[in-house]
């Protein structure tokens, strides 16, 4: 009895997502608290190659958080005030707020419930609606929802015919790639994209703490955000109105913001991207494991894994199930019991997400209400078990073990 209650004690809680920061993480984080620069130096400009280089586009620009990112897409796409932005409803909040902050009006689209992707169907519909209103997005942000990766191509041509600019929201698809007629691409490659967003919080691929960058193949929207991320302030002759104000002299081109990331985060944010397919590859062996767990006996039809679309090699930010249930209530209160079960068994289960549509300040806002069958019926049972790196084989079966005896028994 002991002997259980210690075993039980020692059972170490399982969140949904946690960061892997190793010594040489925190070394290099340290080294650069001890360098000339802490902001503002040659650690930024490095892990901004970095990420180019490990996304393929031609430029990056790392910024304070994957919000802020979206922001400055969006203004350096032209969204002002009353333009269209359209978006999932299953996204994190900020994926749709960033229209919001640009004074913009968001647009909800409903996804595909066995892949959590954005409908294509749906995204025409509505773009169709819209232009009965003699209305045209200004921007269209595709979520790589999970690690999967968006529809990309399908999403350009839908926004190259009313003249949008894509955004690829790929805070969870870093180190994801995609097929487009047997030519493999990388997410936030903006090989089909415009501009694509990343963020470095602590439950996302790599970390800086809080962060994210754009990435982007084009230099014109390139100089755009890296003015707005830094105050909208020029420092470079040749751009200057007032050129002989002095040597000195800095002016404001545009109404920009302070959303710099430090020296020390981006020294931290390098060091963690060089283990980037480690993580990644690990991530895809505990998804394979779930995923053999899930497709046999007693649990398969218990639960169905979230699909990857055709042609994805997912990079697993999530892993995410779907309770069944002969209706929606009843995938929701098998839902409740199972995260319930995992709770008292120190997992922690978690909902990726409510949808947009029903949040109270879209509702309030005007923003929300329609119909998205396809969300509401995944709302309605999806569960994101635990996943990162540094998960053990032991603590997968930990996991699968509990969704058997809730769900199967
Ligand atoms: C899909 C998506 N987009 C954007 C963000 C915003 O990123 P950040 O938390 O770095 O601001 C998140 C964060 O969870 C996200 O999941």
């Amino acid at each position: 009895m002991a002997d259980e209650r210690e075993a039980m004690t020692k059972r170490p809680v399982l969140p949904y997502g946690h960061q892997s920061i190793d010594d040489d993480d925190v070394q290099a984080l340290v080294d650069a608290l001890r360098g000339e620069w802490i902001t503002q130096g040659p650690a930024v400009r490095r892990f901004e190659e970095g990420l180019a280089e490990a996304t393929g586009a031609k430029h990056a620009v790392a910024v304070s958080s994957g919000t802020a990112a979206l922001h400055l897409a969006c203004l350096a796409a032209g969204v002002r005030t009353g333009d269209v932005g359209m978006t999932s409803t299953i996204t994190f909040v900020a994926s749709a707020n960033a229209v919001r902050y640009a004074q913009g009006r968001p647009v909800l689209v409903d996804i595909n419930p066995e892949t959590g992707l954005l409908s294509n169907a749906d995204l025409e519909a509505k773009v169709a609606d819209l232009s009965r209103e003699g209305k045209k997005p200004k921007v269209i942000i595709p979520v790589d929802f999970a690690g999967g990766v968006a529809n990309l191509p399908k999403v350009r041509q839908v926004a190259d015919g009313v003249g949008a600019v894509v955004i690829e929201d790929a805070a969870h698809a870093l180190g994801a790639t995609y097929e487009v007629d047997r030519e493999t691409f990388r997410a936030a490659s903006c090989a089909h994209t415009h501009m694509a967003i990343l963020s470095f919080h602590p439950v996302k691929h790599i970390t800086t703490g809080e962060g994210g960058a754009i990435t982007t193949n084009d230099d014109a929207l390139y100089q755009e955000l890296v003015d707005l991320r830094a105050h909208g302030m020029v420092r470079d002759a040749a751009r200057l109105e007032r050129p002989d104000e002095g040597p000195w002299h800095a002016e404001q081109r545009t109404l920009g913001y302070n959303y710099r990331l430090t020296d020390f985060q981006s020294a931290l944010g390098a060091s963690q991207l060089a283990k980037l397919p480690r993580f990644v590859e690990r991530r895809r062996e505990i998804a394979a494991l779930y995923d053999a767990a899930f497709s046999r006996a007693p649990l398969s039809g218990q639960v169905t894994p979230l699909k990857v679309r055709a042609g994805v090699a997912s990079s697993y930010h999530l892993y995410v199930i779907r309770v069944t249930g002969a209706t929606d209530e009843a995938a929701s209160s098998r839902r409740l019991r199972l995260y319930l079960a995992l709770r008292d068994a120190q997992i922690y289960a978690q909902v990726h997400y409510f949808p947009v549509h029903r949040q109270p300040d879209f509702v309030r806002a005007g923003h929300g209400g329609g119909e998205f069958r396809g969300a509401d019926a995944y709302y309605a049972g999806c569960l994101s078990l635990p996943m990162f790196p540094a998960m053990t084989d032991f603590d997968v079966a930990r996991v699968v073990d509990v969704v058997g005896t809730t769900l199967a028994s």
